[in-house]
């Protein structure tokens, strides 16, 4: 069984996101997509809020399903035998951060690879950030990312909601 283990915020959830999933869980038998629990960085949706809409997107899929982590990922990459992480490439601009990511992580575990997926063309410029600063002012993002997140973000915003990052 070859899993693998797809790491990140995730606030929020992009179709970006799900694109490079859909991708990895073609390649991998199952795929584990991690939200990292980081309490010095101001998110949107709680760690578990983000789980839940991720695992609400997924449905019924066989081979994947998010869960939250803490502390250093190869570590959670070990507790689940991973023998990958998957990591979403778009623009030159995430070269340079992603390599870093990549470097570090090989030096604590020389035995966990890093797949890099690069974003398909109609993803390239989407971010999290992105969706959260349009949502924040009124703006459409039904088409960045999947429905569930789409609600969660109007119900944040109408309610005034919600962590200014
Ligand atoms: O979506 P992000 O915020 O770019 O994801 C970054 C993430 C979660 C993959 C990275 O910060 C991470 O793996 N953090 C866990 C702590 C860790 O292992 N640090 C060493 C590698 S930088």
């Amino acid at each position: 069984m070859r899993i693998a283990v797809y790491p990140g915020s995730f606030d929020p959830f992009t179709n970006g996101h799900l694109d490079i999933l859909n991708r990895a869980a073609k390649l991998f038998d199952y795929v584990i997509v991690a939200v990292l629990v980081n309490p010095e960085k101001k998110c949107l949706f709680t760690p578990e809020q983000r789980v839940d809409m991720i695992n609400a997107v997924l449905g019924e899929s066989e081979n994947v399903r998010a869960v939250h982590f803490h502390g250093l990922l190869v570590d959670f990459c070990r507790q689940v035998h991973a023998c990958a992480v998957i990591r979403g490439l778009r623009a030159v601009s995430d070269y340079e951060y992603e390599l870093q990511l990549f470097s570090i992580n090989k030096q604590l575990a020389v035995d966990i690879e890093t797949v890099f997926l690069m974003s398909s063309t109609q993803y390239s410029f989407l971010s999290s950030s992105i969706v959260k600063e349009v949502a924040r002012y009124g703006g459409d993002v039904s088409t960045m990312v999947p429905q569930g997140v789409d609600a969660a973000l109007r119900g944040l915003f109408r309610s005034g909601g919600g962590t200014k990052k």
